[in-house]
């Protein structure tokens, strides 16, 4: 826990999904998989998908605006945005100053933050430590994706697995007890398991790129699996001794939802009750960045966090990057 500096708390939350649904028998009809193969193999029943001219920017401005409104602050007020995010509007600029715009917080610096899925984890620690230096005195941080724009959908390892989403939290300087610890760790040596090969520096877009299918992402499934295990289990357990915590001491869990089996195995080496384990891959897939704090506020919302509960944030993803965050809610 770090002492003699201000306390920092999630003041509002918020989240959009845009409505439009794809069913795992809609994907039936466009590659070679069916139903039960995908429930079982990774709990997705359906995932939600943006229309062609509805880009990230616009749905992480939505989602700010909710957890705006319910942290009662006014755009201008804003002194940071970061947006978190592998499916940016452009290369550039970032797409934080597009939603910067949209919602008006003329006031904010600006900045997006790229690590894969652990994209929110690393915002939220990143803005946490601006407040905690004095530097600023309140955050937005937001994780958004558009991955379906980013996805082959004639490839049934990956189409099957990713949805659109965003979510958003307020952070504010505070009196009150609230963000306790965070980890943070990346392991480049696994860079090649998620990517997007092409349409950057290393391999810029061509008609070679476009017609070898570069511009998707790709992924070794089976082996980011053994590593999104050990790095979920290795940060949780981190970030809460840097606390003073123990898994004990946890009310609600909330798991990058990449995977029904690998969030059961990381609760189960953990040691964690399921019923402690906040789940909803099977409405929305895995929504990448945007996945833990679209279940942060939907948790709350359902009232599945009441006011005193020690939470946990824990992702890992493209990069690879991992990490977790404690906090004490407290609203
Ligand atoms: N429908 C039917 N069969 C399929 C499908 C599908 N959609 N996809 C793959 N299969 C087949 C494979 O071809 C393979 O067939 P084969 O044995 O004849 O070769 C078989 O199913 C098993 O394939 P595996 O890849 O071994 O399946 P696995 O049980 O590992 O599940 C999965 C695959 C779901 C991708 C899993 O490995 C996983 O979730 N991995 C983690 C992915 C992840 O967490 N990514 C997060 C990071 S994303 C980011 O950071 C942007």
């Amino acid at each position: 826990m770090i002492k003699n500096l201000k306390n920092v708390k999630v003041i509002g939350t918020g989240s959009y999904l845009p409505p439009d649904v794809l069913t795992n028998n809609d994907l039936e009809k466009m590659v070679d998989t069916n139903d039960e193969w995908i429930i079982t193999r990774t709990g997705i029943k359906e995932r939600r998908i943006v229309r062609n001219n509805e880009i990230t920017s616009d749905i992480s401005a939505k989602a700010a605006l909710r957890a705006l409104e319910d942290a009662k602050l006014r755009p201008k007020e804003l002194e940071l945005i970061i947006v978190a995010t592998n499916s940016p509007d452009m290369i550039f600029p970032a797409t934080t100053c597009l939603v910067q715009d949209k919602i008006k917080a003329i006031n904010a610096a600006t900045f997006d933050l790229q690590a894969g899925c652990s994209g929110f984890i690393y915002g939220m620690i990143t803005a946490w430590q601006f407040i905690v230096s004095g530097f600023y005195n309140n955050a937005l941080v937001i994780g958004a994706e558009t991955l379906s724009k980013f996805v082959d959908w004639t490839d049934r390892n990956t189409c099957v697995l990713f949805g659109d989403g965003a979510g958003a939290v307020v952070l504010k300087a505070d009196k009150t007890e609230g963000i306790l610890s965070g980890y943070l760790k990346g392991d480049g040596s696994g860079a090649d398991l998620i990517k997007i090969p092409a349409g950057a520096s290393k391999i810029p877009a061509s008609h070679e790129t476009v017609e070898q299918r570069l511009h998707y992402v790709k992924m070794k499934g089976n082996e980011v699996f053994k590593y999104a295990v050990k790095y979920m289990k290795r940060s949780t357990i981190k970030a809460l001794e840097k606390c003073h915590l123990s898994v004990t001491d946890v009310d609600c869990l909330i798991p990058h939802q990449a995977n029904i089996r690998i969030i059961s195995v990381v609760a189960k080496v953990l040691g964690i009750e399921k019923d402690k384990v906040y789940i909803n891959i099977d409405k929305y897939g895995n929504t990448s960045a945007a996945s833990v704090v679209i279940a942060l506020d939907e948790a709350v919302r359902q009232g599945n966090i009441q006011n005193g509960d020690i939470v946990v944030l824990t992702a890992f993803g493209a990069g690879l990057t991992y990490g977790s965050v404690v906090f004490r809610w407290n609203k």
